[in-house]
């Protein structure tokens, strides 16, 4: 069966640029929010980068408004019951995910596919909860979606080997490069990602330097295209400390383990680019490191 309408849930950082860039590679999309507000912010952050593109001549205003029409809003997850493939992109919360998909596992057809975009929960913890275990997979992008050209395609001990195939060439039908993955929290690029994040915190802690130079070394030194700092702010503090409580809980090992400092910035809202301060303030020209 061919994967034609593509439903989308949470359209914040990852659904927008996940139903951004499927509804660019010609699938129908629906995106469903938890109320108007969010729907709204949501869309706004698709046209942006729609029109971003545009004005970078990466995508020509036709294709645009093309891509544009296929894409539909809406607050109600009946309205994704139709859908071939379901992609869940909602807060890094087990409890969050499970009643969502537990609903959805009501309303969809047998054929319906469910994917997560999860960071570091198990894939298998979520299917256990449905009726459909072998219908589901993880689909991992990495952020900026439209950007960034990889896709983690996660296979559970329960997921059919045409669900995997369906997921691992749809993924290919975005113009992404899927790599499978096994079901262990943090798959592939996580194990190593997170840790390094942590790290650069402990350090800042430990204050061997400042949160700039800190930056400007693994970039200058290393080659990154952002330093740590910078890729926390553009992950949200708040979804890096969930991952790091979810990975630590499941490997319990130090690595994973969230540092007070991180667990401070929570407390304070201070979420990231997405709320205009983490480790830096982005309301002006320039990020600026705020004092720690
Ligand atoms: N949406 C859409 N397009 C974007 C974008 C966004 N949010 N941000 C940047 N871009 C595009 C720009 O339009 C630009 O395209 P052009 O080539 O047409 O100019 C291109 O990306 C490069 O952007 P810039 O020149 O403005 O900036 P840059 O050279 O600094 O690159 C970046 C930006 C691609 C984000 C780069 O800094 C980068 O690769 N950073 C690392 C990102 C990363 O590590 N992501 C993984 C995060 S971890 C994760 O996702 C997994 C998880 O579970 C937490
Ligand atoms: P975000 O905070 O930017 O967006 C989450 C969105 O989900 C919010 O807009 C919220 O209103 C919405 N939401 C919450 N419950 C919902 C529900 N029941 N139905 C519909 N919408 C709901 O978070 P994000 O960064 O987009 O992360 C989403 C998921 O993607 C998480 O599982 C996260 O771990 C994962 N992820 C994040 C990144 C990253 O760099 N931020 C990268 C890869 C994967």
């Amino acid at each position: 069966m061919q994967i034609e309408r593509v439903g989308v849930v949470g359209c914040g950082l990852m659904g927008s640029g996940i139903a951004e860039v499927a509804a660019k590679s010609g699938f129908d999309v629906r995106v469903r929010e938890v109320n108007d507000a969010a729907l709204e912010a949501g869309q706004k952050r698709i046209r942006k980068s729609m029109d971003r593109a545009v004005d970078k001549e990466k995508l020509s205003a036709e294709d645009r408004d093309a891509a544009w029409a296929r894409l539909s809003f809406t607050t109600t997850v009946a309205d994704l019951a139709d859908c071939d493939l379901v992609i869940e992109a909602i807060v890094e919360e087990l409890d969050a995910k499970n009643d969502l998909f537990g609903e959805l596992d009501g309303l969809c057809g047998e054929g319906t596919i469910f994917a997560s975009n999860t960071s570091s929960l198990t894939i298998t913890d979520m299917a256990a909860a449905t009726e459909r275990p072998d219908r589901f997979v993880g689909l991992h992008f990495f952020n900026p979606v439209p950007v960034m050209k990889l896709v983690e395609v996660v296979k559970t001990i329960a997921t059919s080997d045409e669900t995997f195939e369906r997921a691992f060439a749809f993924s290919k039908a975005l113009g992404k490069t899927p790599i499978a993955a096994k079901d262990n929290s943090g798959f592939v690029v996580n194990l190593l990602l997170v840790p390094y994040m942590l790290d650069a915190i402990r350090q800042l802690e430990r204050g061997v330097a400042s949160i700039e130079d800190i930056d400007t070394g693994m970039m200058l030194g290393c080659g990154y295209p952002m330093g740590p700092f910078t890729l926390c702010d553009f992950v949200g503090i708040d979804t890096l400390y969930k991952i790091s409580e979810i990975m630590y809980d499941e490997y319990r090992e130090e690595r994973y383990a969230p540092p007070p400092l991180l667990k401070r910035i929570v407390s304070l809202g201070r979420f990231g680019r997405k709320t205009g301060k983490g480790f830096y303030d982005w309301s002006g020209e320039q990020p600026t490191p705020l004092a720690i």
